[in-house]
């Protein structure tokens, strides 16, 4: 049997969004730049798809710009909105908001991390105080990619609207299965293929008035702030995608099968982050194992999983995100997260399951960590 529980990484395209894909890669491939009617088709599908991004959130299709992805909206949005030389970020980011700030840091900016709560959930009062005559720019995650803790966004936009602040938020992992406000929020983050649309594209929203900096110089493209030819069958399947509904109730119910049947059934294990989290993620330590034994052992059964992040997973570092919740090295080296998505049936799970009982067990009996 094969199963998929890394939808955190990255989602399988739906099949009807592939398909309208290909009409437009095949039929519909004239250049939005150009002035002739295949061309003009183009544009149209550019246009509505920018149209329905926009409604999703409450925005203003000016105020959306199609990108790469969420990595290319982050770097964009930060490097926008920095003024002055310090920025609020918290130490549970993804690293296309961490790698940015420490590369700002290395430029003169001075960074404040702001460590999480135990249950990863970022305690707004915290940000606040850190706030500073010199203060341009507090960035925050809505959803963490490892933990699915969802942050109390609509909290530190009020702080940041309140102290006139910038505000960017990575909604990468939230978006279409989280309720979103943009109300007090300068920028956002979004990515298609977390949702089933393809692969290397995305969108930022900007709130009207803001300045955005341009980072790729070229053509007339996104009304000048972004230059290049656009993505047109990407930003149309990323659109399909936005327009899909999420089963999240579903999703949930056999999430929530999976954390209890693991629980359960393994001792010493427990779950990562707050009970209240994102629908389809579940962060689980296996203490004394390796979660990298794990997870190969489970791949050789067709189950995939991660042991964190899709960009860190591959190397030895034992997870920023798990350490910041206090965890000890060997506990955040033995925990996988399992991320499901509406693809996931109940038969996969209880397959899981077992699969992830056995192997612990095995492991253990073999492990130089502990009992
Ligand atoms: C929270 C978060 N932000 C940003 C990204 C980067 O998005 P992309 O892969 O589209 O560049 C990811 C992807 O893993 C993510 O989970």
């Amino acid at each position: 049997m094969k199963v998929y529980l890394d939808n955190g990484g990255t989602t399988r395209v739906d099949d009807d969004i592939a398909k309208e894909m290909k009409v437009v890669m095949t039929k519909k491939y004239g250049n939005p730049s150009s002035v002739n009617s295949m061309g003009e088709e183009s544009r149209d599908i550019v246009d509505d798809a920018r149209k329905v991004v926009a409604d999703s959130i409450g925005a203003l299709a000016e105020e959306v710009i199609f990108t790469s992805g969420g990595t290319e909206s982050n770097n964009l949005a930060i490097t926008s909105l920095i003024g002055k030389k310090h920025i609020i970020t918290s130490s549970i980011e993804h690293p296309s908001v961490k790698e940015m700030c420490k590369q700002l840091a290395s430029e003169g900016y001075k960074i404040s991390f702001v460590q999480p709560e135990k249950n990863g959930v970022i305690d707004p009062k915290k940000i606040e105080k850190e706030i500073n005559d010199d203060t341009s720019l507090v960035t925050i995650m809505h959803v963490n990619n490892e933990i699915g803790t969802i942050q109390p966004i609509e909290e530190i936009g009020k702080i940041c609207k309140e102290r006139k602040i910038n505000f960017h938020v990575d909604a990468v992992q939230s978006f279409t299965k989280v309720p979103i406000d943009i109300s007090n929020v300068t920028s956002m983050s979004f990515s298609s293929h977390k949702i089933h649309g393809p692969k290397g594209v995305g969108a930022l929203y900007f709130k009207k008035g803001k300045k955005v900096k341009r980072m790729l110089f070229g053509g007339h493209q996104e009304r000048d702030l972004r230059a290049g030819t656009e993505n047109v069958p990407g930003i149309h399947g990323f659109s399909l995608a936005v327009k899909k509904e999420q089963p999240v109730e579903e999703i949930k119910k056999l999430r929530d099968m999976l954390i209890d049947g693991i629980l359960k059934e393994i001792p010493d294990t427990f779950l990562n982050g707050d009970k209240e989290r994102i629908c389809n993620n579940a962060n689980i330590t296996f203490k004394f194992i390796e979660g990298e034994g794990l997870l190969m052992h489970l791949d050789m059964k067709g189950i995939s999983v991660s042991t964190g992040s899709a960009c860190s997973s591959r190397s030895l570092e034992p997870s920023h995100v798990l350490l910041a919740l206090g965890l000890k090295h060997e506990d955040a080296h033995g925990s996988i997260r399992f991320t499901l998505s509406k693809y996931t049936t109940e038969e996969e799970i209880i397959y899981t399951i077992k699969q992830v009982k056995s192997i612990v067990k095995k492991l253990r009996e073999i492990s130089p960590l502990g009992k």
